[in-house]
């Protein structure tokens, strides 16, 4: 298949291109760069020995979302492209709920108007919301987030149900990614946050690379083995062959709509994390317990059941995988992507 792939330079998409070029697809990325670096495409070439075609813009902007569509043939779409600070969100509400929704709408638009009928979105376990039971399961219909940024994947996820139901031949997977970490094993690409990091892992590597004195544990006392709160971390390696996955299945999915989750069925604590990055490293980093963080839940991880049973894919990179591949990146790449090369 040819695949659009929106947000395809920022940090899942670009392991997704890698991902679907292995898998014999020819890839279309479309990319504003606001949270990226064209360098990104630069090194995809390299590593995949393809050209990648790049349009550059905003796809909120419907008149470019549907020239693009006139002049590229696209036979699916996969759409990464949004803002994800959930701090960020609450501070910036409207900004998270125009570019996370008008997207989606102009993708929509231009999927209709040029007869694209395959999807595959991208959700968060966050739709879960704090009331789901643990493990989560795709059933769970009560969706809600405590977050704007979370609040804009559960509406889009409503947005393209309602929509893909009105559409015949439509089809769409969303899938609910639990807690991505690691890069690809090149060392090439990986995860590049621009300012301070909020997630553990890039918190965590630049710790050991220097970049920051000491990592913040955010609470000691949660109901957990450690203390520390637990989350279902997959390697991005993993999390990109289940976008292929879902993309080869999306023609025989039994109903037009469907939720998968994306995640190894496993908690991990933060401190356990931690240890397996020392691990890697080869030494001990500094760490110290402090409150919690505001809006975070002690523990969640997926039900990873129907990805298995209906698309076929698992997980099978480890927790050690994970902070073996961050550290080659981090390392290699002290200070992220760099301008141009
Ligand atoms: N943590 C620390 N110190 C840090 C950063 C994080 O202790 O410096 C802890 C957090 O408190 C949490 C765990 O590490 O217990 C994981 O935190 P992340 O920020 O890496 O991930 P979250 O589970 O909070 O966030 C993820 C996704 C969001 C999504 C959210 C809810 O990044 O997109 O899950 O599903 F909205």
């Amino acid at each position: 298949m040819r695949v659009l792939v929106s947000g395809g330079a920022g940090y899942i998409g670009s392991h997704t291109v890698l991902a679907l070029v292995e898998a014999g697809h020819d890839v279309v990325v479309v990319d504003d760069f606001s949270n990226s670096k064209p360098t990104v495409i630069a090194r995809l070439e390299s590593l995949s020995g393809v050209h990648v075609p790049v349009h550059a813009f905003d796809l909120t902007d419907v008149d470019k979302t549907n020239a693009l569509f006139a002049v590229e043939e696209i036979d699916a779409v996969i759409h990464f492209a949004g803002l994800k600070a959930v701090g960020e969100s609450v501070r910036r509400p409207l900004d998270y709920y125009r570019t996370n929704l008008d997207s989606t709408f102009a993708l929509l638009e231009a999927m209709r108007r040029h007869d694209v009928t395959r999807l595959v979105f991208s959700s968060s376990a966050t739709v879960y919301g704090e009331r789901a039971p643990v493990p989560y399961i795709e059933e769970f219909d009560q969706l809600a987030s405590s977050s704007p940024y979370g609040r804009s994947k559960v509406m889009n996820e409503q947005v393209l149900t309602d929509v893909t139901l009105a559409t015949p031949g439509q089809r769409v997977a969303l899938l609910r990614y639990f807690n991505p970490v690691g890069a690809h094993p090149s060392g090439r690409i990986g995860e590049d946050p621009q300012g301070i990091p909020n997630n553990l892992m890039p918190f965590i590597a630049q710790v050991a690379v220097g970049r920051r004195e000491r990592l913040q544990v955010f609470g000691g006392d949660y109901p957990t083995a450690d203390g520390t709160a637990e989350r279902d971390y997959l390697h991005v390696m993993d999390l990109a062959e289940g976008h292929v996955a879902a993309l080869e299945h999306l023609d025989a999915m039994p109903e037009r709509v469907r939720a998968f989750n994306l995640g190894t069925g496993t908690g991990t604590s933060v401190l356990q994390l931690f240890r397996a990055f020392e691990r890697a490293v080869g030494r001990e980093l500094p760490y110290e317990i402090v409150g919690r963080r505001a809006g975070d839940l002690p523990a969640f991880w997926a039900d990873a059941t129907r990805a298995h049973e209906e698309l076929g894919w698992r997980a099978t990179r480890t927790i050690d995988d994970m902070c073996a591949d961050t550290w080659r990146w981090q390392s290699q790449n002290p200070e992220g992507y760099p301008d141009g090369e």
